[in-house]
């Protein structure tokens, strides 16, 4: 029997590379303008960061993570989100004292337990951005802003739409969830049996409920932004007002909720109806309060983060196979002897070259070639050593010239320049 991968999991294989770095290209060069510096952080910590940051009702701590007692019987787990992660690393190294915000970016795999279908898995990556202790709500709309340079360089500015919301904070939010939860329990009998439950647990949740059965009670529901306190309404006008004169397009959706305890006030979502149920490509919002909840000062925060995944799904068909520049055949061993010197120095000046090792006929090292789409091939056998020379043969038109062996890595090189 064959071991096959875990359920959830995915490879991401060499056709699709060229999307992923691309992605991670895009992100690197909008990120760093934006003022914004690269951490690494760890794939799992203490259970207890994650359970205290995302919140203990939370489906995510609840039933999503991969928790484990490791041999010192600690507890701990793989990272379900990497903010929490970040957060830890910012308090851990006292970084509130560098200028403020502090801007920083991570990119990685995630993991949750939940029922893999498509656009969802159980390991999957993220990029994830971060702007620490400022509160200002211009930095929510910098970093919406930046959110929406991602996508639009990635060329999917019109296949996508911004979703914002305000969820209000400690003065407003839990007199709005008594109000939600009273309506609800009123309607208990129209909702589904998930939303009945989430009505005590997580009243908010329920709002996020996408079942049709539900819709009629939930389109009735209190609505957020109508019960904001004064100061979150004035913060939540500002933010739109950033938006709107940087002219990034968004609708309000009242009903939008985050599947994470931590937010107040700003919450977004980029969405897309490409990718039928998992419809978020990105979602974020502001938590101010979170920093001091782990420990560390009462420094504010927003931040988003991207699922790679999702993204690489709507950019499908765009992998760019990545073909060397030539095959290089030299036929015999005293041809591979006179040949790698220079196949290493093309090399070594960036250029993509395939070689062959001397010991094949040359009909299969042709085949290869075609297999490998490769446009060109370099062909030395014995003769053509003799006479220092080097035969480069098009492969489309089976055309070939001759060039001398001291030319031939310069060849090369102009062969790459036009690949
Ligand atoms: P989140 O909404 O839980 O937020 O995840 C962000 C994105 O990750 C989602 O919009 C989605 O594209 C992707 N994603 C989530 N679950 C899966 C899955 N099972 N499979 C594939 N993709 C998935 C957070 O994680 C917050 N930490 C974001 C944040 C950062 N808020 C403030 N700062």
């Amino acid at each position: 029997m064959t071991i096959r991968s875990v359920r959830g999991v995915h490879d991401i294989l060499p056709a699709e590379a060229s999307v992923w770095q691309r992605l991670e290209r895009v992100a690197r060069r909008v990120f760093e303008a934006y003022g914004y510096r690269e951490i690494r952080l760890p794939m799992f910590e203490r259970t207890e960061l994650f359970a205290r940051a995302i919140g203990e009702v939370t489906d995510i701590v609840q039933k999503e993570m991969y928790t484990f007692e490791d041999r010192s019987g600690e507890s701990l787990t793989l990272r379900p989100e990497i903010t929490a992660s970040l957060l830890r690393a910012y308090i851990e190294h006292g970084m509130h004292v560098q200028p403020k915000p502090v801007r920083l970016y991570a990119f990685g795999p995630v993991f949750r337990h939940e029922r893999p279908q498509a656009g969802r898995y159980r390991q999957f990556h993220q990029i994830d951005a971060e702007a620490l202790g400022d509160d200002h709500p211009a930095v929510d709309a910098e970093v919406i802003a930046m959110l929406v340079e991602f996508f639009r360089q990635l060329g999917l500015a019109d296949r996508l739409a911004l979703e914002i919301n305000s969820l209000g904070d400690a003065a407003c939010r839990p007199g709005f969830r008594e109000r939600l939860a009273a309506y609800l329990r009123q309607h208990a009998a129209e909702l589904c049996e998930e939303c009945r439950e989430r009505t005590e647990r997580n009243p908010l949740r329920v709002l996020d409920c996408k079942r049709a059965e539900c819709r009629p009670v939930l389109d009735r529901a209190p609505s957020l932004p109508d019960h904001l306190c004064a100061a979150c309404a004035e913060n939540f006008g500002r933010v739109r007002a950033h938006l709107d004169a940087m002219g990034i397009r968004y609708s309000i959706n009242p009903r939008l909720v985050r599947g994470l305890d931590y937010y107040v006030r700003t919450a977004f979502e980029v969405t897309t109806t490409e990718l039928g149920a998992q419809n978020a490509l990105a979602g974020g919002g502001r938590y101010d309060g979170l920093i001091a909840l782990l420990g560390g000062t009462q420094d504010a925060a927003t931040g988003f983060a991207i699922g790679m995944e999702r993204v690489v799904l709507l950019l499908a068909g765009e992998a760019q196979p990545v073909r060397p520049a030539a095959l290089v055949i030299p036929i015999g061993e005293r041809a591979l002897e006179r040949l790698l010197p220079i196949v290493r120095d093309v090399r070594a000046r960036g250029v993509g070259i395939d070689v062959g090792y001397g010991d094949r006929k040359l009909r299969a090292e042709l085949q290869r070639a075609n297999k490998l789409g490769v446009e060109h091939t370099v062909i030395v056998g014995d003769a053509e050593l003799d006479r220092e020379e080097a035969i480069i043969r098009e492969m489309k038109s089976g055309q070939q010239r001759t060039v001398p062996l001291a030319a031939l890595a310069a060849d090369l090189v102009a062969l790459g320049g036009q690949a």
